[in-house]
């Protein structure tokens, strides 16, 4: 399996004199991810160099500690952000390797997004050192060897839900028999399950809406759509968001002095590799980078009651993992005012061209009005034409694989809910 280019390998090389004192450290760092990411979009030197003067600090002291985590980030949502933001707690460099789509196929049916999407919106994690494309599913003894001896990997981590091979041993044996195995904590509250579980309850209600009709092998529902949707997500979503979480992800630090701060606002419903990439684009244009997230009532006018698929906090957490995003306002108006200009000094209001703003709900006027003008709005292209609606059309087109695939998983997770205990940690 082809899962790093040639120039990874001879990076590695170079990287011995890391074990003695770390002293190539910071180039070969930054010369392992350029080269690496070549034709993705993926960060490269303006992301890492922030980080440099926290390496020059640390380059005298012990040998750092490389972890790796893998996953296939299917669906990405906080969940899987707090579990390599755990990871990446547990050593100084986090690996994440991003399991093949020919892999998902065989393990689990066809994944929603592509390897090249996934691979965005994992590198777009503010907590990612490096990621290895193409990984497999489960680890095998020579991959590991070639973890541990070719990408330096210290220690692999997993979650404390066990990972069983298809033929009942456990996927992280021969790590737990190297020592070189950590554990962390589930994050409890979303899983992909219930994302496309959802995303096939709003479908239910769209298609209600407009024709009356069902998809094919569901119960007719009538009543208060709405309200029946909001039931379904209290009744899928177990998520508690605490201030802690939100601390957790936060950079905790505002603006500089002269700093030029840029201001971009959306629904950023189901986090996707378009939002990174805009909220790369936008980063670009100043310093300091607020992103406005919409409130749940606003979405709701504006693209109708099915959507959104992740409230409020689900959306801001995804934001606020991304490494281009410095500050998030939970429940930003619709409408740019004055004073929000005025309150966050913000120098330049930005707009994808890649909109799902709904022009038949009747834009009641411009809410861009203000920094037009100001003189301080620019539209800026959208990098890539994925959109939330886009992602949900996949899942639906698929529907029947995708309701077989959940029901199965749906009954798994109950029993993990029913039969779950209390586990310290983060
Ligand atoms: C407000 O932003 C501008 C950049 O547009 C910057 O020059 C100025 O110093 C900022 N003001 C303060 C008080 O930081
Ligand atoms: C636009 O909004 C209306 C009313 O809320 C809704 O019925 C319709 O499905 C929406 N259209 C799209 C493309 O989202």
């Amino acid at each position: 399996m082809d899962f790093e280019s040639n120039s990874w390998i001879g990076e590695r090389l170079c990287y011995y004199p890391r074990l003695f004192g770390g002293v190539m450290l910071t180039a070969a760092l930054l010369g392992v991810s350029t080269s690496y990411f070549t034709g993705i979009s993926v960060p490269t030197l303006p992301h890492l160099l922030p980080n440099l003067s926290i390496l020059r600090k640390k380059k005298r002291g012990k040998k750092r500690i490389r972890v790796y985590m893998d996953g296939c980030f299917d669906l990405m949502h906080y969940g899987h952000a707090n579990a390599i933001r755990q990871a990446k707690a547990l050593g100084d460099e986090l690996v994440v390797g991003v399991v093949s789509d020919e892999e998902i196929v065989a393990n689990k049916g066809p994944p929603v997004l592509c390897m090249e999407e996934r691979l965005a919106l994992v590198s777009g994690l503010k907590w990612v050192d490096e990621v290895i494309a193409n990984a497999p599913y489960a680890i095998t003894e020579d991959f590991m060897n070639r973890l541990f001896n070719e990408h330096k990997i210290d220690y692999i981590i997993h979650g404390d839900d066990p990972c069983l091979l298809p033929d009942g041993t456990d996927a992280y044996a021969l790590a737990k028999q190297a020592g070189r195995y950590k554990q962390i904590k589930r994050t409890e509250g979303v899983s992909s399950t219930d994302i496309v579980g959802r995303i096939l309850s709003s479908a239910k209600s769209i298609s209600q809406d407009s024709t009356k009709a069902s998809l094919p092998g569901d119960d007719n529902m009538n009543g208060v759509y709405a309200e029946e949707k909001m039931a379904k997500i209290d009744q899928i979503s177990r998520f508690l968001p605490t201030s802690r979480r939100i601390v957790q992800f936060s950079n905790g630090k505002g603006p500089g002095p002269n700093a030029r701060v840029v201001y971009i606002d959306g629904a950023f419903d189901l986090f996707h590799a378009g939002h990174v990439e805009i909220l790369r684009s936008a980063r670009q244009l100043g310093d300091f980078l607020l992103v406005g997230v919409y409130t749940d009532q606003t979405i709701s006018e504006l693209r109708g009651h099915q959507y959104p698929l992740m409230n409020l906090h689900e959306r801001s957490l995804s934001v606020l993992a991304c490494r281009y995003v410095d500050e998030v306002i939970i429940g930003a108006p619709w409408e740019v005012t004055q004073d929000m200009v005025t309150t966050f000094n913000i120098s330049v209001v930005v707009h994808g061209t890649v909109s799902e703003r709904n022009s038949s709900t009747g834009e009641r006027h411009d809410p861009y009005a203000v920094p037009k003008n100001m003189g301080i709005f620019r539209v800026i292209e959208s990098p890539k034409d994925i959109t939330t609606t886009s992602v949900a059309q996949r899942i639906i087109a698929n529907h029947e694989i995708y309701v077989k695939r959940n029901a199965k998983k749906e009954a798994s997770e109950k029993k993990y809910y029913a039969e779950k205990q209390y586990v310290s940690g983060d």
